[in-house]
C-alpha cells in the first residue's frame, strides 16, 4: 500500500482523509501532543487495521477523540461531575477523560474488553476541523510502530508506518510532544493513569484532591488500570542511562563508558552539551521544550551507531512529571552508576 503524505493546506486534503476515514481505512493526523493513527471509533474492522498497523497488543485500548462538546453525550451513560469541570477547563487540550461507556456504541475493541472509555477533544486545528467534518467520533493512539518513541512530527510517522497505510494528513510539528494527561474520573478522588501536559497542580486547582501514583504504587498493580502501563514503551535501539542534569557527573560518565569503548549520544539541555559526546541531541533550553523534543532526541539517537544513550533528567514539577514518566520507560528505570 502506497502512503500519501499531504500537508493539511493542500486542496482537499481534508476531504481525503475525512473521505478514508469514512470508509473504514486509517489515516495519521497531528494532535496537540503527538501524532494519532486514527480510524472512526465505532466501526470495528477499522479499528482492527490500527492494532495491525503499530503491532499494537489487542488488550491496550485506545482514546476517542471528538471534535465538540455535544459529542460526549453520545457516548457516555453519566458525566461524572468533575469530569464536566475538567472538560470546560481543559478542552480542548492534552486531557483523556476515563468515564464509563454507554453501551453498545463505540466498538469493542477500542475499549478492549473494558466498561469505560477514554474521551478527548484535541487542542489541534488541523485535527479539530478534520473531526468536525468527518462527524465522527475518532479512535486514535500514537502513530508509532508498537515500541517506537511517539511520532511528534508526520515524518516521524513516515517512517514507522509507511506502506502499512494509506494517508498521513502533516500539519506540522505538534506543539507539547508527550501524550495526553490520562485521568480516571471514575472514582471519588480521580488517579492520573498517565502524567501529560495537564499537570496534577492544574487538575487539582479544578477538581480538588488528585491521586497519582507513585513509580512503585503504579508498578505494583497486578491488573494495571491504563493496560498501556504494563508494555515497555518509547524504547530506541540503544540502552538508555539516566543521569542527573549535572555537567561533572555527565562528563565523569561519559568517560567512563568511552573507556568501556562504547560511543555515547547524549540527550540534555544546550547548557550542558559536551565536547567529549561523540553525539550531541539538545532538550532545548526549557522544560517545555524538553518535552517537545524527547522523543525526536530519542528517534535521532536510533539514526547514529550510539552504543548508550545518556538522557539528563529534570524535577518532576509541572509538565516535568510526564517527562520522567516517559524517560525513566525508555531507561527501563536504569541510571548510569
Ligand atoms: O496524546 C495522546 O493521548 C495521543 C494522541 C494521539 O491523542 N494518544 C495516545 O494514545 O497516546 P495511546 O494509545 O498511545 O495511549 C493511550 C493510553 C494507554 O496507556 C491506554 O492504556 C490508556 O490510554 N487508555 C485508553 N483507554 C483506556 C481506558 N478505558 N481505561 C484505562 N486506560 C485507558
Ligand atoms: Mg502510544
Amino acid at each position: 500500500m502506497k502512503t500519501i503524505v499531504k500537508q493539511a493546506t493542500e486542496p482537499h486534503a481534508y476531504e481525503e482523509a475525512a473521505a478514508l476515514l469514512a470508509a473504514g481505512e486509517v489515516v495519521g493526523f497531528p494532535t496537540e501532543t503527538v501524532y494519532g493513527l486514527g480510524a472512526v471509533a465505532t466501526n470495528e474492522e477499522a479499528v482492527a487495521k490500527i492494532f495491525a498497523a503499530k503491532g499494537r497488543p489487542s488488550d491496550n485500548p485506545l482514546i476517542v477523540h471528538i471534535g465538540t462538546m455535544e459529542e460526549v453525550e453520545c457516548y457516555i451513560e453519566e458525566v461524572p461531575e468533575k469530569a464536566r469541570l475538567c472538560m470546560e477547563a481543559f478542552w480542548p487540550g492534552p486531557l483523556t477523560l476515563i468515564m464509563k461507556a454507554k453501551e453498545h456504541v463505540i466498538a469493542e475493541n477500542v475499549m478492549a474488553g473494558l466498561q469505560t472509555v477514554g474521551l478527548r477533544m484535541p487542542d489541534n486545528e488541523v485535527a479539530l476541523t478534520l473531526l468536525r467534518k468527518l462527524r465522527q467520533p475518532v479512535a486514535a493512539p500514537s502513530a508509532n510502530r508498537s515500541g517506537k518513541p511517539s511520532p511528534t512530527e508526520a515524518k516521524h510517522v513516515y517512517e514507522d508506518l509507511q506502506q502499512r497505510i494509506p494517508m498521513i494528513l502533516d500539519g506540522g510539528a505538534t506543539g507539547i510532544g508527550v501524550e495526553s494527561t490520562v485521568l480516571d474520573v471514575t472514582t471519588d478522588v480521580p488517579t492520573i493513569l498517565r502524567p501529560g501536559g495537564v499537570t496534577k497542580e492544574m487538575l487539582a486547582a479544578i477538581i480538588g484532591d488528585v491521586f497519582q501514583p507513585t513509580k512503585l504504587q503504579a508498578e505494583e498493580k497486578e491488573t494495571p488500570k491504563a493496560p498501556g502501563m504494563k508494555y515497555t514503551h518509547y524504547a530506541p535501539n540503544a540502552p538508555v542511562l539516566l543521569i542527573e542534569p549535572d555537567a561533572q557527573k555527565i562528563i565523569i560518565a561519559i568517560e567512563k563508558l568511552q573507556a568501556d569503548g562504547k560511543k555515547v549520544a547524549l540527550l540534555a539541555m544546550t547548557s550542558l552539551r559536551q565536547q567529549a559526546a561523540n553525539y550531541f541531541f539538545s532538550f532545548g533550553e526549557t522544560k517545555d521544550e524538553m518535552a517537545a523534543h524527547l522523543y525526536d532526541a530519542l528517534r535521532a539517537c536510533d539514526a547514529t551507531d550510539a552504543d548508550v544513550i545518556l538522557a539528563a533528567t529534570t524535577d518532576e514539577d509541572g509538565v516535568g512529571a510526564a517527562i520522567m514518566n516517559r524517560l525513566e520507560k525508555a531507561a527501563g528505570n536504569a541510571y548510569f552508576k
